[in-house]
Order: structure tokens, then C-alpha cells, then sequence
């Protein structure tokens, strides 16, 4: 059951389909308070959920923010990321779920004042919450996905491997790459363009000096299986001329500022104007707007700077100009040095520019920040709606950098500007059960790591990771180290590892697309799975992806194995490349397991079953083709295999479940 309670007069986000009646009984667990709500903890309690945050699969001993931010040093004292995902669970004493569905800044501290206490607070208390306390964890999870609505599912092919970079500066370049690749027999089914693609970074337009006849270079990437997904910045280009920009002008679609003026950012085209996301009229037209590209072939996107980032506003630039022009006139003193630096680095995603632009909201005019978190979802809504009506037939690509729950029906999301560290490599997998809880499905962190130079060996551990993950990307930094595949000697171990994803995918597909129909988890903690078993419910390096196998990936440096916990009898399976080389059976315990660099090692569940595909270099290769099975199993254990075309929207579960049995 699943109820709701309201606390003053919240702003409508649309993260819920159909609300359940108001609930009129006291509010239960948390208890009321001056700042918001407290819950008392016991010792083994576990807190689950939050997304896309930093720190534990467990919440305990830290303070998360949801405030969606552009911040690319993801460290351990940060409170915020690029996401808002306000739904956590409680799990020891008693067990529930809650949601606070608010549009503004709202802070979770879960045991950081106080050790035992979790204390909900928000600038404004106007809020929705909803409480769901019957059932498993999983069935927790399923009630508060079912309220949320269907995960947003994205075309086979997106289940490949990406290769990106910041940018591949011209068609040349990306036919190169392509043919590397291909000529290396390494699988890849996706290159991403960076801004560089766009003419002076205004979105929709394509350079045509760098990208001559883009139509037929986009089809010419299709000949060889591969899709071009380029990127879409939230701002628009202050320019005459410029139609997007022109467009918005004479229909008021842009954010104005307190004078009713279209308000200025500063992002990566320079100065720019704010798409008024949050207006269904400004939302359509800006939607519309990514037919440009699929009518040149396109048919993905990553959505980006939507939180929106803000380098600099209009206004606090001017007065940074002043503030220059002053100086110079009078006689020079350490102190203005001081605060002129003060001023110009203090200038990036400053409150006081969110607090200084205006959206028309159903009829109403509202003051950016008590919406902040709602912008990075509508621009993706703007893109996710339009698509579906411009490509009726088709599932197109698409994720979001900023994020708020609802967003999760109409994309998916990356986790924005990790660094190349080891660090991140865990913080990738201790994020995804998470962000499933609240909905996102289809995600992914920058393999590799975005910021800083890689190395070869963190880039081999770090796809051993991102084999299981379902948006599978290797992007880096302008200015860092090449991280593409061609750039490392051990050719050999990487393409065994991307032949490995390829040989999963029959198993990862199937798992996603129930987890998405049945509203279920793709990657689960143990807790979820072993709740009884006091170490497994601790376990915060290994996941259980999909209902038959576990995962302990290797996170450490020169590590030549690690330790992994199994909380019952199970089959390793040593792959190395993509050919398994070793089967074993094991019983419950601790191992130390060896995991050479080219190896990934999987251990399935007792009564289930594996299906791998032979392999291929594109995921066109791997449709329709004889399966592999491995199993756990006894005569008689069965596995849901999930098929469809990869491409249309009929993915109804019962036309394209296949009970495989075994024996
Ligand atoms: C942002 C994005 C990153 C991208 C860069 C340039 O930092 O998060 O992925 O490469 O902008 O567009």
C-alpha cells in the first residue's frame, strides 16, 4: 500500500502518474519538526536509495544534497551531484520507503549530526510524501517504480559499446576511429560527438567545414553498424540570425529575469538564454527542434549542461567588468586582487544567478530555484516527448546529465565528470542499485574516467565493470590522455572484454527488459537478496546483476585478485577474453579470487542458467543467433529469455518471453 501525505502547498513536478487519495492519518515514522522531519535509527538499520549520489550503497554517515549541480570534482566530502532523487529505504528494525516529491532544494542527513538520526530538511516544507511500507525491499522498490511509471527503454544497439572523447573534432577524425576499430575486430556500436561537431556550440546546427555532408556521413557510419550520437546543450546561443535563438525570442520561450529581460548565462557557446523547459509550449518547440538531426539520420542523443550549468550570468559579469575598471583607476592594493579573483571564481552555479531567472509554469510565473531540480528532466521530457512523436515507430537514444524522478520515463542518464581514479571505479557500481531503486535503468558512468589521465590497466578493471552495465561508454576530457582502445598495448585483453559484453548481451537485454516492464531491479545488493545474512547485507563491492549472476570486480591497482564473500553455494565462471576457462563450484564463504587483467570473473546463483550469444563486433551481428547456455542448474530450472526486434516500440513482455529449460 501506498500512501500519501501532503505538507503545504507543493509545486507540481509530475514525477507521479496517478496520485493515491491524500492521506489523512498521522504521518508515521518521521517525526515532525521545526526544520522538517527526524527518524530515529537502530544500529542495523540500512538506508538504501538517494540515485545518484555520493558515498555507500548504504546512506549511513553522511549528508546528501538534492540540489542538481555541475560539479566535476566528485569527492568525498560533496553533498550533490547532477541528480535529485529524493526516494530512500529503511531497512532493519522497521522497513519502508519514502518520496519527497519537491521541485527545490531538499537535504537527507542520514546519521552524519547525529550518529543514529535521519533529519529531512528543505527550504521550502511544501512538499508531497509518499510512504510505502508493505513487502520485500524488491516489492518496496516494484510498488514505488509502478507509481513512478515504466523505465524508459532504449534501441538494442544502445546496449553496445560507445566510444566518445571531448571532441572528435571532425568527420575525418570519427572515420578513422571507426576503421580502427573495425579493422581490429574491436566491437563497438556508438561514437559520440562532442560539442565540437556544432557550429560556434549552437545546438542543432552541424559545422559543415569539420562535417561536409553530414546526411551521408551519418549513413556511411550506419553501413558499418555504427550510430553517431551527439550531444544537446541545455543553453542557446545568443546570436542574430541564429533561428533557434530567433525563435525563442519572438515566442517568449526563453527564462526571463526580474525585469522580464530574456536572462543571460554564460555556458559553453559564451553567452546564452535559457529554454524555458518548464513551459509545455517552450518544451514542444525546443523538442521539435531535435527533428533537425534525425532528419540527417541521427537517432540518439545525450542531453547536457542541463541543470543548467551556469558559468557566469550576464549580470555578474558586468560586474566583474566594473569591478576591473575601478581597480584600474586607482592606486593598486593586494585586497582588490583578492576579491576580483573571489568574484570571477565564485561566479560558476551561484545561488544567487538561480535565484534570478524566471520560468512560466502552468500560467504561473516562479522563481527558478523553487524549481531547480525539475530543468535537467524537462529539457530531456522537451526531447523524450517530441521523439515519440516524430519516431513513432522507433525507440531513439537518449540520456540526461541533470536528473529528477519522472525523468526516468522519457531517458536515461550518465553520472556526468568522474575522474580517471580507482575510487570511482567502485563509486560506479555502488551507484547503480541505487539509481534502479529510482527508476533510471539505462545508465552508466564514463569508463575510464572522464577528468585526468587514465591507465591501461584502470581502463581494462574499469570495463570489466562496464560490461554489465547497460549504457557501456568509454568518454574522456579534452586535454587528458587518449582512453580510446587503439591507444593501449593490450589490444588483445580489451577486445577480449568487449567481445565478452557482446556475448552477454542475449542475458544483460533480457535482464534490463524485465527489470523495466516488471518494474524490478537490473542491479540489486545483497541486502536485497540475502537480508538475513549479516555480512552479505554489508557487502558494498559486489552486485548481483539480473536474477543469475554476481559480480566483484576488481577496483584496486596492481590488485592480481581480490577477496569476494559468497553468501551461498556458487559456480564461478572464469572468462578470459570471452571463453570461459575455468568452472567451479563453491561453497558459502570468503575467497581470495585471482582476476589477471584480461579476465572478468562471474558467479551464477544455484538453479539458474546463462544464455550467451556466440559473439559478434555489433549488436546486429548477435540477433537471432544460436545461444550458449551456462547454468547452476538442476533438470527443470528455467530461464526468461526476453527477444524482440531492438528497434520498435512493442515490447509488451509476454509476446517475447521464451521459458528456456534446462535438461
Ligand atoms: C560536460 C559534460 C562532458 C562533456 C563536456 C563538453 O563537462 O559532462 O561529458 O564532454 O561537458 O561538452
Amino acid at each position: 500500500m501506498i500512501r500519501r501525505y501532503q505538507f503545504g502547498e507543493p509545486i507540481e513536478t509530475d514525477a507521479i502518474l496517478e496520485k493515491p487519495e491524500l492521506c489523512k492519518d498521522a504521518f508515521p515514522y518521521m517525526k515532525q519538526t521545526e526544520a522538517g522531519f527526524t527518524y530515529e535509527m537502530t544500529e542495523e538499520d540500512i538506508v538504501y536509495g538517494l540515485g545518484e549520489s555520493l558515498r555507500g550503497i548504504n546512506k549511513r554517515g553522511w549528508i546528501y544534497i538534492s540540489n542538481c549541480t555541475d560539479d566535476p570534482h566528485h569527492t568525498e566530502e560533496k553533498r550533490s551531484l547532477y541528480g535529485a532523487h529524493n526516494f530512500f529505504i529503511v531497512s532493519g528494525g522497521e522497513q519502508f520507503g519514502l518520496f519527497f516529491d519537491t521541485p527545490g532544494k531538499i537535504s537527507f542527513d542520514i546519521g552524519y549530526t547525529h550518529r543514529n538520526q535521519i533529519q529531512v530538511s528543505m527550504e521550502d516544507k511544501d512538499c508531497d510524501v509518499y510512504v510505502i511500507d508493505q513487502g520485500s525491499l524488491e516489492e518496496i522498490v516494484t510498488s514505488f517504480r509502478q507509481l513512478i511509471g515504466r523505465s524508459y527503454i532504449p534501441p538494442m544497439w544502445a546496449f553496445g559499446y560507445g566510444q566518445s572523447r571531448w571532441s572528435y573534432g571532425t568527420a575525418n577524425e570519427i572515420r578513422e576511429l571507426a576503421k580502427n576499430y573495425r579493422d581490429n575486430h574491436i566491437p563497438i556500436d556508438m561514437i559520440y560527438m562532442d560539442i565540437d561537431y556544432m557550429e560556434r556550440y549552437k545546438d542543432f546546427t552541424v559545422d559543415q567545414e569539420k562535417f561536409p555532408n553530414f546526411p551521408e556521413f551519418v549513413e556511411d557510419m550506419k553501413q558499418q553498424k555504427i550510430q553517431l550520437v551527439p550531444i544537446i546543450d541545455a543553453g542557446v546561443k545568443v546570436e542574430k540570425g541564429y533561428d533557434v535563438y530567433e525563435e525563442g525570442i519572438k515566442n517568449g520561450y526563453f527564462c526571463k529575469d526580474e525585469e522580464g529581460k530574456e536572462f543571460v548565462a554564460g555556458v559553453w557557446p559564451g553567452d546564452c538564454h535559457f529554454p524555458d523547459m518548464l513551459n509545455a509550449d517552450a518544451r514542444r518547440w525546443f523538442g521539435n527542434h531535435y527533428e533537425t538531426l534525425l532528419k540527417q539520420g541521427i537517432e540518439g542523443f545525450w542531453n547536457d549542461m542541463n541543470e543548467p550549468a551556469i558559468f557566469y550570468s550576464g549580470k555578474a559579469i558586468e560586474k566583474v567588468f566594473e569591478q576591473i575598471d575601478q581597480i584600474a583607476r586607482k592606486p593598486h592594493e593586494m585586497g582588490d586582487f583578492y576579491d576580483l579573483r573571489g568574484n570571477i571564481s565564485d561566479r560558476a552555479n551561484n545561488p544567487e544567478d538561480y535565484r534570478s531567472f524566471y520560468h512560466n509554469y502552468r500560467g504561473k510565473k516562479i522563481r527558478h530555484d523553487k524549481v531547480h531540480n525539475l530543468f535537467g528532466y524537462n529539457m530531456t521530457r522537451a526531447a523524450g516527448e517530441a521523439l515519440e512523436q516524430l519516431v513513432p515507430q522507433k525507440r531513439t537514444l537518449l540520456f540526461s546529465r541533470a536528473s529528477y524522478i519522472g525523468m526516468h520515463r522519457y531517458g536515461g542518464i550518465w553520472t556526468g565528470d568522474n575522474k580517471s581514479w580507482w575510487s570511482h571505479l567502485l563509486l560506479n557500481l555502488k551507484m547503480m542499485p541505487s539509481l534502479n531503486m529510482c527508476g533510471f535503468l539505462y545508465t552508466g558512468a564514463d569508463l575510464g574516467g572522464f577528468g585526468e589521465d587514465t591507465t591501461e590497466d584502470l581502463l581494462l578493471r574499469w570495463l570489466a565493470l562496464g560490461v554489465f552495465m547497460p549504457l557501456m561508454r568509454n568518454h574522456s576530457a579534452l586535454g587528458t590522455r587518449r582512453q580510446e582502445i587503439t591507444a593501449f598495448d593490450s589490444t588483445d585483453a580489451f577486445r577480449g572484454i568487449l567481445k565478452l559484453r557482446y556475448r552477454l548481451l542475449p542475458y544483460l537485454y533480457s535482464e534490463f527488459m524485465k527489470a523495466a516492464l516488471k518494474n524490478t531491479m537490473y542491479a540489486r545488493p545483497f541486502g536485497f537478496v540475502w537480508q538475513q545474512d549479516e555480512i552479505a547485507r554489508h557487502v558494498e563491492d559486489q552486485l548481483m546483476i539480473g536474477e543469475s549472476i554476481m559480480i566483484a570486480p576488481v577496483y584496486e591497482q596492481n590488485a592480481i585478485g581480490r577477496m569476494v564473500y559468497l553468501p551461498e553455494e556458487m559456480k564461478l565462471l572464469r572468462f578470459t577474453g570471452d571463453q570461459v576457462t575455468e568452472e567451479q563450484t563453491m561453497q558459502k564463504g570468503h575467497y581470495f579470487i585471482r582476476v589477471a587483467l584480461n579476465e572478468v570473473v562471474i558467479f551464477l546463483r544455484k538453479g539458474h542458467l546463462l544464455p550467451l550469444s556466440t559473439g559478434g563486433e555489433c549488436v546486429a551481428d548477435i540477433l537471432g543467433k544460436d545461444l550458449t547456455l551456462y547454468q547452476f542448474a538442476q533438470a527443470g530450472d528455467t530461464y526468461e529469455l526476453y527477444e524482440d526486434d531492438g528497434v520498435t516500440r512493442n515490447m509488451e513482455l509476454e509476446e517475447h518471453v521464451r521459458t528456456i529449460v534446462w535438461g
